[in-house]
């Protein structure tokens, strides 16, 4: 497939790697030449978006702040162009109204990196005949979950950002672990191992957490002492308002 992208930073960059690794043929653009370099002999690049010939697919990857002035400088000539946005906060509505072709946002999350992602997935009502053909392109990226447009703020804060919670979560953690006298390499580890053994026994067990919670938790046993911790400290709060704040930002971007 020729596939064009548009803005080769971190989120553009590991869909052109991977794309590029799946054969297809690449045209990419980006302000700067510095991030195109790495492309050449590899894909076509472009400083100008508007040199960007006819493809099947569009990915459009930059800033939110900057999506308005490129969408205004692209004209596909392609009527069956497949225009997949990555922008927070740009709404299908406001990309139709500057190219007319079939349009899909999504929401991915860096572990696409390594095709372990997850990618929030909504398509324009005109082209949800299409599915089948952006879940083909897509899929080696990770899993796709499909939901309403109206719930990608909600999206963005869970998965999108998520990641960057999790590893400011398990940093804390191997620091705990070496506050009591475990080597760095040991106290990450153990950490990495216990959060996948975890994760893990939650999708084989498809059981509610607090169940596999409470097998673990005996009477008067360490770990009901850490859960009466975390309670008094208020863990969910602040979990539950970490991701509250983060889509209210989401939904302030939408706004803009
Ligand atoms: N990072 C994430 O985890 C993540 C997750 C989900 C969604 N997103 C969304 O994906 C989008 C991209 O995020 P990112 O983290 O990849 O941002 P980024 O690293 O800043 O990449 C954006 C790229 O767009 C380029 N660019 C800006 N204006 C351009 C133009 N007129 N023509 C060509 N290229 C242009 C920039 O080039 P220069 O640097 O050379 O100026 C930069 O390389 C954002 O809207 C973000 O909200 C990000």
């Amino acid at each position: 497939m020729r596939v064009g992208i548009i803005g080769v930073g971190n989120i553009g960059s590991i869909i052109a790697d991977l794309l590029l690794k799946n054969g297809h043929e690449l045209y990419l653009s980006n302000r700067h030449v510095e991030k195109l370099r790495k492309y050449e002999g590899l894909a076509e690049t472009y400083l100008d978006v508007e040199k960007i010939p006819n493809v099947d697919v569009l990915f459009l990857c930059v800033k939110p702040q900057d999506a308005h002035s490129v969408l205004k400088r692209i004209s596909p000539s392609n009527p069956k162009m497949l225009f997949i946005s990555t922008v927070t906060g740009l709404t299908i509505d406001e990309i139709s109204s500057y190219v007319e072709c079939d349009i899909v946002r999504i929401m991915p999350n860096i572990p696409i990196s390594i095709g372990k992602g997850v990618i929030g997935i909504s398509c324009a009502k005109n082209c949800s005949e299409r599915k089948d053909e952006v879940k083909e392109l897509l899929s080696p990226f990770g899993k796709l979950v499909e939901v309403d447009e109206s719930l990608f703020p909600a999206v963005t804060s869970l998965s999108g950002s998520g990641p960057a919670f999790v590893f400011v979560i398990i940093e804390a953690l191997v620091d705990a672990g070496m506050k009591l006298g475990l080597s760095y390499e040991t106290a990450m580890k153990l950490i990495l191992e216990t959060i996948k053994g975890s994760v893990e026994l939650l999708e084989a067990e498809t059981k509610h957490p607090g169940e596999l919670r409470h097998i673990v938790t005996s009477p008067a046993g360490t770990t009901i002492e850490g859960i009466y911790s975390l309670e008094q400290q208020g863990l969910r709060g602040i979990l539950m308002k970490t991701i509250f704040d983060t889509y209210k930002r989401a939904v302030e971007l939408q706004e803009n």
